[in-house]
């Protein structure tokens, strides 16, 4: 293994094996709300770009290696399982991630991974180009809506591959020569289309356009990847994207951008229970939307060399009305969050959702709380109360879960957060970071 990876560091804490998230899916999270956050919260880097990239090591037979990795999430393990499972030899060492895509075994994702994350979908496009053919089992994930594949699949398609569906599987084959560079315009804007469609493109005969791409920070940051690897990519964060198709990829050394939704995310926690917070190593500028709602309702945030500081300006926040689009727009994945926040504000907000067809898991736990929110389509009407209260409560997705720690940071009493399995899927460590800046927050024993 250390012949794989020369230039990791093996320190005494490297590990062969994924790293394992210790607690049970019984697990729970205790708060007792009320008290303001004050300190400082390191930002991880992003999930979302980070599970793509390890995708992206399959690309090449050399080591690739990922600084700023958030290596203990529980969806990064699931995306270890799967690699691993193909052949990849991986190691991790506190944020930092080597994997070597060198000897791979099997072309076939097999469902029982696959169903515990739709990430593990990104895996068709590169085993795809690089070995000409993939199997991988249609993904799972949050329940939040249907979630379907099909702009992947006809993209690949597009690109000359063959592609069947049968029990549940992608079954997918590229012509003789390889893939074919193709035009592929998106019906629709799709970041995991988008981005596995990046990376087929990579290895093809010719050229590729991507038309109608989503623009996101984590798709700029895997293509800025892809062209330290040897790709050849232009017009990354807008909506056509070229990508001429190369022989072959090499290792590379990344740092991961921060995550602009636990940033989001923060910022929304300090502004709901007030006080003042530093986000380390984050990036203002991927969260622009969202900070000028933000800044409408109250919140001050400001970048400070590669820190944010976050307090809140007024006693209490102000109803904003919010509709959720592709990056640069509001994200879909701060929507719950929001709709916390607009919970306790003054007067009303309406929040519209217009990426997932069902992605208001929340509004029945935050009622439960106290929270005065009615439904109707797409939008909910958010009308702020004076308070909430404490009470037990459990979401079946990963944002929804976290837009009820916030309610439970400035509840009443005590909120209990069942199910905290969604919430390891995406937050590292959040219990530590929380109650390092004064929140009553505890992990207790599901068993
Ligand atoms: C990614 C993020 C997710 C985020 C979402 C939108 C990861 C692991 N997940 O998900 O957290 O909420 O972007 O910012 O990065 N669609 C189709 N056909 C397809 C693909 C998508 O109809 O083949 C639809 C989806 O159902 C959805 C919309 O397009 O309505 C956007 O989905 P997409 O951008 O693809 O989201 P994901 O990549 O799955």
């Amino acid at each position: 293994m250390e012949s794989l990876f020369p230039d990791f560091k093996l320190g005494k804490s490297a590990t062969t094996i994924a790293p394992q998230v210790k607690s049970s899916s019984l697990d729970k999270i205790k708060i007792i709300g009320g008290n303001p956050l004050n300190g400082t919260i390191p930002i991880s880097g992003a999930k979302n770009c980070a599970l793509k990239l390890m995708c992206a090591a399959l690309l090449t037979e050399e080591s690739v290696y990922f600084e700023n990795s958030p290596n203990t999430l529980r969806d990064m393990n699931s995306q270890i399982e799967l690699l691993e499972y193909l052949g990849c030899a991986i190691k991790c060492e506190g944020s930092l991630m080597a994997i070597n895509a060198s000897a791979i075994e099997t072309y076939t994702a097999p469902y029982d991974i696959v169903r515990k994350m739709r990430g593990s979908i990104l895996v068709l496009g590169p085993l795809l180009t690089r070995f000409g053919q993939a199997k991988v089992s249609l993904p799972g994930g949050c329940a939040i809506g249907t979630r379907p594949v099909d702009l992947h699949i006809k993209g690949l398609e597009e690109m000359g591959a063959t592609i069947t569906l049968d029990d549940g599987y992608i079954n997918a084959t590229a012509p003789a020569g390889g893939l074919q560079g193709a035009k592929i315009l998106f019906p629709k804007v799709s970041v995991g289309a988008t981005e596995n469609l990046l990376m087929a493109a990579t290895l093809a005969k010719g050229e590729t356009v991507l038309v109608n791409a989503a623009k996101e920070p984590e798709i700029i940051d895997l293509g800025e990847c892809l062209i330290k690897m040897g790709a050849k990519i232009t017009g990354l964060g807008t909506e056509t994207i070229r990508i001429e198709g190369v022989k072959s990829l090499k290792g590379v050394r990344h740092s991961i951008v921060p995550d602009r939704i636990e940033t989001g995310t923060y910022i929304i926690a300090a502004g709901m229970t007030g006080g003042t917070l530093r986000l380390q190593n984050a990036r203002i500028e991927h969260l622009s939307a969202a900070l000028g709602f933000l800044s409408q309702a109250g919140i001050e945030v400001e970048q400070d060399k590669n820190d944010i500081i976050v307090s809140r300006e007024v006693e209490r926040l102000q109803g904003v009305d919010i509709m959720t689009e592709p990056y640069p727009g509001f994200p879909t994945d701060l929507q719950a969050q929001f709709m916390a926040m607009l919970t306790l504000a003054d007067g009303a907000g309406m929040v519209t959702e217009t990426i997932f067809e069902n992605r208001f898991m929340h509004v029945p736990e935050l009622s439960r709380m106290g929270a005065d929110i009615s439904v109707q389509g797409n939008s909910a009407i958010v009308r702020g109360v004076k308070s909430l209260k404490g009470a037990e409560v459990m979401a079946t997705d990963l944002r929804a879960s976290v837009a009820l720690v916030l309610a439970g940071l400035v509840a009443e009493g005590e909120t209990t957060v069942n199910r905290i399995y969604h919430l390891e899927r995406g937050y590292e460590d959040i219990v530590g970071k929380l109650g390092g800046v004064g929140a009553n927050i505890s992990r207790v024993s599901g068993e």
